[in-house]
């Protein structure tokens, strides 16, 4: 330990000294400092749509510089409503179930934070985006990891075991987080998964919070299918979405959290004293976006498709095995062939030697050995961004030592 964080540790608290800092950002910051190709954090290195940079430009010029409501400006709420009756069939209330936060991870902190006491437990599908784990503490609650095993055929489904599903779920279970379609692993929640996590719930009396910032990303006719839809879990979801994934903005932080009623009340409470509220003129944007036409998530999702049939068989010739994602925009892979000691060693190789930079895989794991063997490739962006990694990753050879 450094003196100076000897002479803090008195300062700093518990719950900060038990998680470290986001690996997913700092592969990024390797990356600007070695000159790599970022394939680490998941953001597009493509344009924004023109006609939700021009709407965000008018909100300034039309002095949308305020605060706007904390739970969000009116316009971004009734999209969001109409856009959930539109894509899921759900009826909410903007007036009483959304709160528009800062980007879905302020919308998942301020959710745990309004419904999780000291003591309660939180069930999380592992490898998990590795906010949760962070955010399950800070909320004061204790993380159950259920495991999602990679399929043995590469080409099949990442799955888990109902009992040790069954059996994460206790007195104390307050919440199960779920994110369909799933980073890192690209897993697409089935029904008959869903709505056995629904008997869970309505057994134990616990909540689904759902992050679904994936939802228009789906592979090989696959379809978003949200808990909330599912019968006996309207009561009991939250969900939550933004805009940083489906619109290519992910520095603009507009997410939301829907809720009912009483729980909205309690995540608004949260939400306004950890940030007031997410910034106006891109509030006005966001209902610019939800109002796009139904082509435009069609053209999307065409998109990533094609950016993963592109990186997968380049991953295939390096050497990979890559777990085909049936949505979100990452491939989880196995690296075993490489014969490096883990991930971690491995993915500075990439980063310092070969100027790719990706995602080891234990950072998606409690215990970090589960994750020793993998690391992630986000594909979010360019063709030649993708050619250009595939090229360095062809001098990728296998330790002899
Ligand atoms: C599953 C998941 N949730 C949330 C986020 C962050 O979303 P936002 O930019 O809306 O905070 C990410 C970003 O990679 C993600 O993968």
């Amino acid at each position: 330990m450094t003196t100076d964080r000897v002479r803090h540790k008195r300062h700093t608290s518990e719950k900060a000294e038990r998680f470290t800092e986001s690996v997913i950002r700092e592969m990024t910051r390797q990356a600007m400092l070695h000159g790599a190709i970022n394939l680490a954090q998941g953001f597009p290195d493509f344009e924004a749509p023109e006609e939700i940079k021009r709407a965000a430009r008018q909100a300034i010029s039309d002095d949308v510089n305020q605060y706007a409501i904390t739970w969000g400006a009116k316009s971004l709420r009734d999209a969001i409503a109409r856009q959930m009756k539109a894509a899921q069939g759900l009826t909410v209330d903007p007036e009483t179930e959304i709160t528009v936060c800062c980007g879905s991870t302020e919308a998942m902190i301020a959710s745990l934070l309004a419904v999780a006491d000291a003591g309660d437990e939180i069930v999380i599908f592992e490898p998990f985006y590795e906010n949760y784990g962070p955010d399950a503490i800070l909320s004061g609650a204790r993380p159950r990891f259920v495991t999602l095993r990679p399929p043995e055929a590469l080409e099949g489904d990442w799955s888990f075991d109902d009992r040790e599903l069954r059996s994460a779920f206790g007195p104390r279970t307050k919440a199960i987080v779920l994110n369909t379609p799933n980073n890192p692993t690209g897993k697409v929640f089935s029904r008959p998964e869903l709505e056995l996590i629904r008997d869970l719930c309505v057994e134990h009396d616990a909540l689904a919070i759902t992050d679904e910032i994936y939802e228009h990303i789906l592979y090989d006719g696959r379809e978003h299918l949200s808990i909330a839809r599912i019968e006996g879990m309207r009561d009991r979801t939250v969900t939550i979405n933004g805009m940083s994934k489906t619109y290519s903005v992910t520095g603009w932080r507009v997410g939301w959290a829907v809720a009912p009623p009483a729980l909205s009340n309690a995540i608004r409470k949260v939400h306004d004293f950890l940030t007031v509220g997410a910034p106006a003129p891109l509030q006005e944007a966001g209902a610019a976006a939800l109002a796009l036409p139904q082509d435009y998530y069609r053209r999307l999702a065409t998109g990533y498709g094609a950016r993963r049939d592109r990186i997968l068989p380049a991953l295939r010739e390096a050497g990979f095995k890559p777990f085909v994602p049936r949505g979100a925009y990452y491939v989880m892979t196995d690296i075993g062939a490489f014969g490096f000691p883990d991930d971690v060693s491995f993915a500075q190789h990439l980063v310092r030697d070969l100027g790719v930079a990706v995602v080891p895989g234990s950072s998606f794991y409690n215990n970090p050995a589960d994750g020793a063997r993998q690391v992630r490739f986000a594909f979010c962006k360019r063709d030649g961004t993708l050619d250009e990694a595939a090229s360095r990753l062809r001098r990728l050879r296998p330790r002899t030592s």
